[in-house]
């Protein structure tokens, strides 16, 4: 199958990217489950954007959300990347709304959005959609592509691998001709030719036992160009949410699962402890609405300074607000047994959002030509060590733009700037049923263990160590698998899983310093020293 574009991934940047790249060329979009199924569609609080003036609020500018992001980032943003983003927010919501995005409207001035705030924001400036706003955009964006002349979307095609002119596998020559793709239906690996290709695979959530990540979240497109030789960075950053509701009566990791959003926070609820007092303020002034990094971290102190198993969320400052305003989250938990108008919600935090990535420009190109990355899946240095609430959907759809944007004057479809070389076919072209697929989950299970275990909130280099010895033998194995002509989805999960969690491992273990999302016993202090972003690649 050859295309002008190949787009791997169908969340807002994915979808955003080819519905204007189709008005260029041929696009297919692939994606290993359904449409509908990104971290995009489970987004509860929404996009932040400084809106025109007499739209936004009018205490409300750029350089205050820039300030927010900076602020939020612990130091390692990169002022251009957060300036830009910010900067074109206003415009991507008009994109967005154009293609049919819904946002709530203030009940009294109706021609105005209603904006919320989460953590970190110093103004109100989060557009949603109740507090369904992700899958608000991923209907709109998903409705739009199947409707737009030019897109071939195919799902259920799980991509092995990148193909490089470089050998597969090895250190890349930086070319991208397209990549090997998984019919999860039929077991057959076909190749997908294209010089254009566009990662935007989300992130790697899954790596833990517990995140509020959809299962989809194995880090494929990370590990993916990791193979092929680019460049990647920061991925020390994992930034856990607060909030996740803790279901004791749960068994296994859904007990943990379950996003109860921080714009929640932001329209009044509090944190408070099993003896309902409020302790993050004994943290940071702001209390239950400090940036993410603050908020995770206090919470895992006092759990592990009390004893309790959980905190508490308490919604009853926001009143009937509360079952108006979130309606899916309220219904939700009253589907586990829980009603949060009559009691506080048990929360606890959870893996949430990979900050690092494959290395980006503000074009979202990377150090493989031909081979961009938007959304999650890339570092383009907006989130630093930890980034702000709500400015992930934005950071998707303004890459998307800038990505295609810089293809069109690099090199244009019809305008290939050399030849492409013979691609090799997959060897075997069939894919065979592992054998023991219950030791795949038996090792996928482990390794989400040790990586809650070893390397979460607070770390220390042992504890990294004894993570990073445990993951060569499921290196070994998933290797044994692999080259078995073991081609599944399940195993293709595992692999991916494991390389992006060496990535986290070794990241941390190169930051002998405390910032932002990466905090550590050995090193507990932020030094200058170590401003710097930390750099992996393949040789
Ligand atoms: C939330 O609703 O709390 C998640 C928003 C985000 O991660 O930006």
């Amino acid at each position: 199958m050859t295309s002008d574009f190949l787009v791997i991934g169908s969340g807002v940047a994915g979808l955003s990217f080819a519905i204007k790249a189709a008005q260029h060329g041929t696009v297919t979009v692939i994606t290993k489950g359904e449409l509908m199924n990104s971290n995009t569609a489970w987004a509860q609080g929404g996009i932040s954007a400084v809106l025109p003036e007499g739209l936004r609020d009018p205490n409300d500018d750029c350089a205050k959300h820039i300030d927010d992001t900076l602020d939020a980032g612990g130091g390692l943003c990169h002022h251009d990347a957060v300036q830009i983003i910010v900067e074109e927010a206003a415009e991507t919501i008009e994109e967005l709304v154009a293609w049919g995005t819904e946002f709530d409207r203030d009940h009294e001035e109706p021609e105005r959005y209603s904006l919320g705030k989460e953590g970190g924001h110093s103004e109100r400036r989060i557009l949603h959609a109740k507090d369904t706003t992700g899958r608000e955009i991923a209907t709109s964006l998903v409705e739009t592509a199947r409707k737009t002349k030019n897109i071939t979307l195919l799902e259920n095609h799980y991509a092995v691998d990148l193909i490089t002119t470089g050998k597969l596998g090895s250190v890349t020559d930086d070319r991208v001709l397209g990549a090997y793709v998984l019919e999860i239906a039929t077991g057959k690996v076909h190749t997908f030719e294209s010089s254009r290709v566009i990662l935007a695979t989300g992130g790697c959530g899954k790596v833990y036992l517990y995140t509020t990540n959809p299962d989809s979240a194995t880090g494929d497109g990370l590990a993916m160009a990791w193979r092929a030789g680019a460049t990647i960075s920061n991925m020390e950053f994992v930034q856990f949410h607060p909030t996740c509701f803790y279901n004791p009566a749960a068994n296994g990791p859904e007990a943990r699962s379950f996003l109860v959003s921080e714009a929640v926070r932001g329209e009044g609820a509090v944190l408070i402890n099993h003896k309902g007092r409020e302790f993050v303020t004994d943290h940071d002034p702001r209390g239950s609405l400090a940036p993410r990094d603050i908020v995770a971290r206090a919470i895992d102190t006092e759990i592990k300074r009390t004893g309790a198993p959980c905190v508490f969320l308490d919604v009853s400052p926001l009143g009937n607000h509360f079952s108006e305003r979130f309606p899916f989250i309220h219904e939700t938990l009253l589907t586990y047994g829980h009603d949060a108008t009559k009691k506080p919600i048990p929360v606890v935090p959870a893996a949430h959002y990979q900050c690092g990535g494959v290395v980006t420009d503000l074009q979202g190109k990377t150090t493989i030509r031909g081979l961009y990355a938007i959304g999650e899946v890339a570092c383009t240095g907006l989130h630093g060590a930890n980034r702000l609430a709500s400015n992930s959907l934005l950071e998707g759809n303004v890459m998307a733009r800038r990505a295609l944007d810089a293809i069109m004057k690099a090199f244009p479809p019809g305008k290939e700037a050399l030849s492409a070389p013979e691609i090799r076919s997959w060897e075997s072209g069939d894919a065979a049923p592992p054998d023991e697929l219950v030791n795949i989950y038996h090792n996928w299970d482990e390794l989400r263990r040790t990586m809650q275990d070893y390397v979460s909130i607070v770390r220390t280099d042992n504890r990294l160590l004894r993570a990073s010895r445990r993951l060569i033998n499921l290196r070994k194995e998933v290797r044994e698998f692999y080259w078995g002509n073991c081609v599944t989805p399940e195993i293709l999960e595992l692999r991916n899983l494991v390389t992006t969690a060496s990535l986290i491992i070794d990241s941390a273990l190169q930051r002998k310093e405390s910032r932002g999302s990466h905090h550590t016993l050995d090193y507990p202090e932020t030094k200058e020293a170590c401003k710097k972003d930390t750099l992996l690649r393949r040789f």
